[in-house]
């Protein structure tokens, strides 16, 4: 047998370039996705408290976090809107000239070679603050459909290429592609919030955001962080309705289904949001020094990448290359 002290593991650990040869995973600028907040009124603009190092954008001041993005290689930016007004039927969400298709334009017009995914949800446009609109006190699944699609069709429009419903309805992903096609957007793509649970770590979002539920939490309709066999089934439904990739969220605390969905559907591109919460917990350790930023939001992000995701979503985007290069 082929065992110690004839087999050593350290050999191949010894030096930087031996380490190299054997690294299984890899981590590059090129697998990242920037979210960036827009806020439709300037004066809702500024840093987020819960989540140092990342502010809410006026329209004016996207292209010049854009260039950030763009030098820093990361291919992406995945888009939030806060408007400025709110209404229960989310109406400031499906307008034309809404917040994020100018958000859209803006970007298209500062870097023309960025992929633009738009977040399709009504949470920061509905005066309640759930992802839908709400009925004798519930959320209406298939009366939100409707909103749903007509804000996609709106971004797509403004030049979108990518669409992520996040809202947790049952047929969004079908009602959106019916409708892109329906409006001549046969071209735009949907990156499916497949698997979303109902998970505290969106904390730190919902300030950024402004998207608290004003009743109740979202647990009706987000999944419950005990299941993993039903992720399964949420991908397999969004595969079926025609989700051109899935997304699994939040990440770290999720790694084993992000490795599920990834062993079941080989041929589909997969994503994971490592969200406000994972970011805020890094970043709040390193502010008292008690972890080593740089060090610990590469780890994270490198073990999203070994579960099994291609793409990560995270508020990391741009330091990456600059860390990598240290
Ligand atoms: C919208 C949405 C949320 C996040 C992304 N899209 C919040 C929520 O569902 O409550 C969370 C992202 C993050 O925490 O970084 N529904």
């Amino acid at each position: 047998m082929n065992e110690f002290p004839k087999r050593r593991m350290r050999r191949l650990r010894r030096t930087p370039a031996l380490r190299k040869l054997v690294r299984e995973t890899e981590l590059a600028p090129a697998h990242l996705i920037q979210p960036l907040f827009v806020v439709e009124d300037d004066r809702a603009a500024g840093p987020i408290a819960a989540m140092p190092g990342v502010a809410r954008l006026t329209l004016d001041g996207l292209p010049a976090r854009i260039e950030q993005i763009r030098a820093a290689g990361v291919p992406a930016v995945l888009l939030f809107g806060i408007p400025a007004t709110k209404s229960p039927a989310a109406d400031a969400a499906r307008r034309a000239d809404g917040i994020v298709p100018r958000a859209v334009r803006a970007c298209r017009d500062a870097a023309d070679d960025l992929a633009i995914i738009t977040d399709v949800c009504v949470c920061s446009y509905t005066d309640h603050g759930h992802c839908g609109v709400v009925t004798d006190g519930a959320v209406d699944n298939d009366a939100s459909l409707g909103i749903l699609a007509e804000m996609a069709v709106s971004h797509a429009r403004a030049g979108a290429d990518l669409v992520a419903p996040s809202a947790m309805m049952d047929g969004q992903v079908a009602a959106l592609r019916g409708a892109l096609d329906a409006a001549g957007f046969a071209e735009t793509g949907i990156l499916s919030y497949a698997v979303k649970y109902a998970s505290s770590f969106y904390g730190p979002f919902r300030e950024a955001a402004d998207s608290t539920p004003g009743f109740g939490d979202r647990r009706a309709y987000q999944m419950d962080p005990a299941n993993a066999r039903e992720a399964l089934a949420e991908a397999e439904l969004d595969v079926a309705e025609g989700a051109d990739a899935l997304m699994v969220k939040p990440a770290l605390p999720y790694l084993d289904v992000v490795a599920a969905v990834r062993q079941r559907f080989p041929q589909v591109p997969l994503a994971a949001y490592q969200v406000s919460g994972e970011y805020a917990m890094i970043a709040a350790a390193a502010a008292n020094g008690w972890l080593d930023e740089r060090l610990a939001a590469l780890e994270a992000l490198t073990a999203i990448r070994r579960a099994g995701a291609d793409w990560i979503i995270t508020y990391y985007a741009d330091r990456v290359a600059g860390w990598r290069a240290a």
